[in-house]
């Protein structure tokens, strides 16, 4: 199998003014991800808010150019591409984001919007496009009769629907969902899900798939990659990582996730504070001041992801934690 994914040391730092006459500070949202993506796999990415996903949304999606590091869309490089290779590229990366109505025209009737990529992409004639288009609406639950309506004629739901339609028009290789159905009313985020997954299973795409919430991952993650502060703290295959999470942050995470069967035997663990300020982190472990097993040692140094159990943690103590 071959990645169409894969992301190689991804940062993005953001220069931030603090005020007149004072030097510029620098945000590391994104510092130091990798990890590779197969066709037809989900990759769930989580972490609290502020650790930067939504920035790995937009590398990944070339709507903001990394600050280092490298990405490949189907083994292509995306640094260096020409403009018509990063055309191609841009085809081949959608994004869902969490506010359906935010990305849909308003004064644009539904079916000409997703008729759009088709008429920008492609040379198929109007009959032809409309064809398509009408075959995706039915593939997400669309009615013929909903091809001349506006986004503001249609529930929420209905309007993530439209907007994942869209994203899959072109047949991308890589679909990024950033939140897509925290916005919605949660009797309807399975139905959303569950539609994510069925198309993905008709077109083989590769998901990253974006939640604060590690309970709504679970069914359609393969991997899961938890964040903390712009960096990976643990990542590996899902099954793994739900039953035995070994770094604190995603134990943490856990236990904060209403469980239908809590298991008295493990104890929970509680996060205590908030998340630091990014334009002045914290030294050595940038989780280290919420760990309950912090040690002198992860006051100073950083720890680097290392292969253990099968997936990699980024944790000194994580053999004592867990032994
Ligand atoms: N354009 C920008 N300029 C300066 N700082 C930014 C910019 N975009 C993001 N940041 C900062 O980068 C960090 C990561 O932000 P990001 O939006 O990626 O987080 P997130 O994980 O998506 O959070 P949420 O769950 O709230 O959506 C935050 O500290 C944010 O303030
Ligand atoms: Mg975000």
């Amino acid at each position: 199998m071959s990645a169409v994914l894969t992301a190689r040391e991804l940062t993005r730092h953001y220069e931030v003014s603090r005020g007149l006459f004072k030097p510029h500070a620098l945000v590391r949202a994104l510092n130091g991800v990798s990890f590779e993506l197969e066709a037809g796999r989900t990759l769930a990415v989580v972490g609290e808010s502020g650790c930067g996903k939504s920035t790995l949304a937009r590398a990944l999606t070339l709507i903001e150019e990394p600050s280092s590091g490298s990405l490949q869309i189907a083994g292509r490089e995306v640094a260096g591409a020409s403009k018509e290779d990063r055309r191609q590229l841009r085809r081949d990366v959608q994004m869902v984001f969490q506010n359906p109505y935010a990305s849909l025209n308003p004064r644009q009737k539904v079916g000409d919007q997703l008729a759009e990529p088709l008429s920008i992409n492609t040379g198929l004639s109007r009959v032809e496009r409309r064809e398509q288009v009408q075959a995706m609406m039915q593939q997400v639950g669309l009615r013929p009769e909903h091809f001349q309506r506006y986004p503001h004629m249609f529930s929420g739901g209905q309007r993530q629907r439209i907007a994942l339609a869209r994203a899959m028009m072109l047949n991308p290789k890589v679909l990024v969902a950033d939140e897509p159905t925290s916005a919605l009313d949660v009797s309807i985020q399975a139905q959303v899900l569950n539609l994510f997954m069925d198309l993905q299973e008709r077109y083989n795409t590769g998901y990253v798939f974006i939640s604060h919430n590690l309970a709504v991952v679970r069914h359609v993650a393969n991997d899961v990659l938890v964040m903390y502060l712009g960096r990976p703290v643990e990542m590996g295959p899902s099954a793994l990582i739900y039953e035995r999470p070994l770094h604190p942050y995603t134990r943490a995470l856990l236990s904060a996730t209403p469980a239908i069967h809590p298991d008295p035997a493990k104890p929970k663990i509680k996060i205590a504070g908030e998340l630091p300020n990014p334009l002045n982190p914290p030294s050595g472990c940038a989780f280290h001041k919420r760990c309950p097993y912090a040690t002198e040692r992860c006051k100073v140094e950083v720890p680097e992801l290392r292969l253990l159990d099968a997936r990699q943690v980024a944790c000194h103590n994580v053999e004592d934690i867990n032994g």
